[in-house]
């Protein structure tokens, strides 16, 4: 099948983006202000007048957990992040204009973790137990308008626990919003375009449009529908549509044709919008904006994966949803870098483990350029933990994975469906049953996106690829036995939905180098004693290799689509191997503080064109001692090393051969690598033997934050000898303080095994790096940061906040 396709994405106002819209006929309003919450239950807190006198006041999305305390008895487990979970309430009063009496009005809800009850003026609207799935409700019927008050009161249960093999958060995580509409309006997700004959001459468009009649006046209407550059610049004519509304749901499909289109890819993601106006007469009833990209993509048995005519290896990762240190509570700005840094490294791919992600993940994606693998289960009826989705998969599998196609399907970012992760029932006649069930409800709702499942039982017995209901066989490790796909499985398409599983800790380095630890081996457990594991990219999980030997057999065959590295950035929970007190992974390219490993720059001078050269390990060692001095570069034909001036002789990487190593007699000094090309010098890299801690220095992502809009910076405090070098084993506590309309959002240092809160104005130093995260509040000026440390002289920054 030849997926062709050209997207929209729904344009679900992001709360954090746009505060309130009101084009004509619709009105969307931030609602994460200003909210009351309460951690613990309480009967009768669902009633409108029930007394919230004391509760904790507080803007959404909110995070309980993060705010909590470290205990390996916490049901969550260390698997689960070793953070408390719980009960918690919400509840916020608000008014409705009069004016909006003969509108209907919605809260939207982009995610809630988990078991969500919603309650408006004491009326029970309903329970969603899965706590990734956007949802809403209708309020008209029971608010009161004017001046008068309304209460809305949302409970959150996350206690039942273990629910999660990864740290899931706690509360309303995600933002929420009010839309009110006409009662002629286009449906909630109520448009999908697709594309077809797409080339660079032209582009054929279909927009399909549902618009719901809720007691509106039936009749004849108009649907206008054009398509705009993303600057509002009219580019692909206007369509106009007449139709008989009814009173359920009637549906519309127009088509348009755009003339050398720019098409949407990784490295230049264009982006459209498709406006639909809904008009009675010449009134316009409902104005509605979807996001679109227009491009061409298919995977082929051979060729693997072509995007506008052109082979693209995906070179993806997979991405748990927490941002470190600010917990799952979702902040784009955080989510923006998190993503800066992948693409930094060349990474073009997400898939979103093992759930629908936030919509800022896929705006995000669609305008940054990322290829998203959108997942839905991580269990169907069998159960990975003793509560977790299994328990109403039966009941809700249908309604959950229509609405995360119905909400996600317009994004052109999007391009893999995955109905799940290594789910049990693979080796069970069930799975045979349940993934045509899934693939079907998805392609019913979209034919133009392929759809698979990562499995962890690749053989021919495996009932998910024997049902035939999946378009893609999607592999999870096994990287010895990809070479053997098509002999497995001849006819069909591969993609590695999930590889490597490697373990790092940032700035550790186990000798030799070119050992593999891994954790089977009784005699190479990769975890040290003090629950650090090797930075030399020398240490895997048993399932799992490390970075090098997965991405070589990717790199060497074309039928091999390309692949999702377990994992982008370290997260919460899971630190395998289980050993307490690692509360969080190790498996990230980049750590929990987005401070990146140096296998970052392996994958940087492999899958960008940009002069990499990477040089390690530090440069503090015991004299005398052989430490292996690797080289990540590219652009190159040899790298040259020396040791204080005197050269220990020149490397070229032969083969397959990712990086190249010198074993080095130590002694104190400067360690310098210079790359040439055509015997001519291209970069050069130094790392110096360090003294003792006797600076700070502090760095930030940006300098310039924007006032009211929750906007972060990420502040780096790096502790250096008098000479500016990083001194590798600093752990100096760093106190943080903030002058000015700003506050600490979170402290973190990335070490996995560190209890120490998230929450606060400190942070030991882990292997000379710390970070505080430094949030605007609402009014513009200079914010002052300064970070302190026993004996060290303090440190400043300066941040400007603006309108
Ligand atoms: C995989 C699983 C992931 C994660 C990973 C750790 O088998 O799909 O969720 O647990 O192992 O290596």
């Amino acid at each position: 099948m030849k997926y062709k396709f050209f997207l929209l994405c729904i344009f679900l106002l992001s709360a954090t983006l746009v505060s309130a819209q009101s084009v004509s006929g619709r009105q969307v309003s931030n609602f994460d202000k200003s909210w009351l919450f309460h951690l613990g239950d309480l009967a009768g807190a669902q009633i409108a007048g029930f007394n919230d006198a004391g509760w904790r006041k507080l803007d959404l999305p909110h995070d309980w957990s993060i705010e909590g305390k470290f205990n390996k008895d916490n049901p969550a487990k260390p698997e689960g992040g070793a953070l408390p979970g719980g009960i918690g309430w919400y509840r916020k009063v608000f008014t409705v204009p009069a004016a909006n009496k003969s509108k209907l009005t919605y809260i939207e809800f982009d995610g809630v973790y988990q078991k969500s009850d919603v309650w408006v003026n004491g009326h029970h609207l309903g329970f969603r137990p899965n706590g990734y799935i956007s949802f809403r409700y209708e309020l008209t019927p029971y608010l009161k308008y004017g001046g008068q008050n309304n209460t809305i009161a949302v409970k959150v249960d996350n206690s039942s626990q273990p629910n999660s093999r990864w740290y899931s958060g706690s509360g309303i995580y995600r933002h929420v919003r009010l839309v009110a509409v006409n009662k002629i309006a286009v449906d909630q997700w109520g448009t999908f375009v697709t594309t077809s004959n797409v080339s660079q001459a032209s582009a054929d468009i279909s927009v399909q449009t549902a618009i719901r009649n809720k007691g509106g006046k039936k009749g004849e209407y108009k649907i206008v529908t054009g398509l705009y550059d993303m600057a509002g610049k009219a580019v692909g004519g206007q369509v106009t549509a007449k139709l008989f509304v009814n009173d359920t749901l009637t549906t519309a499909i127009q088509k348009l044709t755009l003339q050398r289109p720019r098409l949407w890819s990784a490295d230049a993601p264009a982006l459209y919008q498709v406006i639909s106006r809904v008009m009675a007469g010449n009134e316009t009833v409902d104005t509605y904006k979807t996001t679109v990209g227009i491009r061409d993509f298919y995977f082929d048995t051979d060729k693997g994966f072509i995007l506008n005519g052109e082979k693209v290896k995906i070179k993806g990762v997979c991405l748990h949803h927490d941002l470190g240190c600010l917990g799952a509570a979702m902040n784009v700005h955080a989510l923006a870098r998190q993503l800066k840094m992948l693409k930094e490294m060349g990474c073009n791919a997400i898939r979103t483990s093992h759930n629908p992600p936030s919509p800022e993940l896929l705006d995000l994606a669609d305008s940054m350029g990322f290829i998203v693998m959108d997942e839905a289960f991580d269990c169907w009826e069998k159960a990975k933990e003793k509560y977790d989705y299994h328990l109403f998969f039966k009941q809700w599998h249908k309604r959950d994975l229509e609405d995360q196609v119905l909400r996600d399907r317009n994004h052109p970012s999007v391009m893999i469906w995955s109905i799940g992760n290594e789910i049990p029932e693979q080796s069970d006649s069930s799975g045979f049953r349940i993934a045509k069930d899934l693939a079907g409800i998805v392609h019913r709702l979209d034919s133009t996106r392929p759809v698979t499942a990562a499995n962890n039982h690749p053989d021919t017995k495996n009932q998910i690829i024997r049902s035939g209901a999946i378009d893609l066989v999607g592999y999870n490790y096994h990287h010895t036995d990809l070479v053997g796909f098509h002999e497995r499985y001849p006819d069909k398409k591969f993609i590695g939905t999930e590889t490597t599983s490697a373990l790092e800790t940032r700035g550790v380095y186990d000798m030799p180098s070119d050992s593999i630890r891994r954790w089977s081996d009784e005699d190479k457990q990769p975890m040290n004693a003090d629950f650090t594991v090797s930075a030399y990219d020398n240490a895997s999980t048993p399932w799992g290799s490390t970075h090098e030997e997965t991405w070589k057999i990717i790199k060497k065959y074309d039928f091999l689509s390309g692949m999702f590295i377990w994992t982008g950035l370290d997260y919460l929970g899971e630190p395998t191997p289980y050993t307490w007190p690692a509360r969080s992974s190790y498996f990230g390219i980049i750590d929990l503080a987005g401070f990146p490993k140096d296998v970052y720059y392996m994958y940087q001078s492999e899958w960008t064109s940009k002069p990499v050269l990477h040089l390690l390990p530090h440069w503090n060692w015991e004299p005398g001692k052989t430490v292996d001095v690797w080289a990540y570069y590219n652009n190159a034909d040899e790298v040259e090393l020396y040791l204080n001036g005197k050269s220990l002789g020149v490397k070229k990487k032969q083969g397959d051969d990712l990086h190249v190593m010198w074993r080095v007699k130590y002694a104190p000094g400067t360690l310098k690598a210079v790359p040439r090309k055509h015997g001519a010098e291209v970069l050069s890299a130094e790392v110096k033997t360090a003294g003792k801690p006797a600076l700070i220095q502090l760095s930030a992502d940006k300098d310039k934050l924007k006032a009211g809009d929750a906007d972060l910076a990420f502040i780096t405090a790096k502790v250096l000898d008098k000479d500016g070098n990083l001194v590798p084993f600093a752990k100096n506590k760093i106190m943080f303080r903030v002058n000015g309309d700003a506050f600490i959002a979170g402290v973190d240092n990335g070490d996995p095994t560190s209890h120490e809160p998230f929450k606060a104005n400190y942070r030991y130093a882990f292997n000379g790096l710390a970070l505080a995260v430094i949030q605007a509040k609402q009014k513009s000026g200079t914010v002052v940061v300064s970070a302190e440390a026993d004996g060290l002289p303090a440190a400043q920054l300066k941040l400007s906040v603006v309108k």
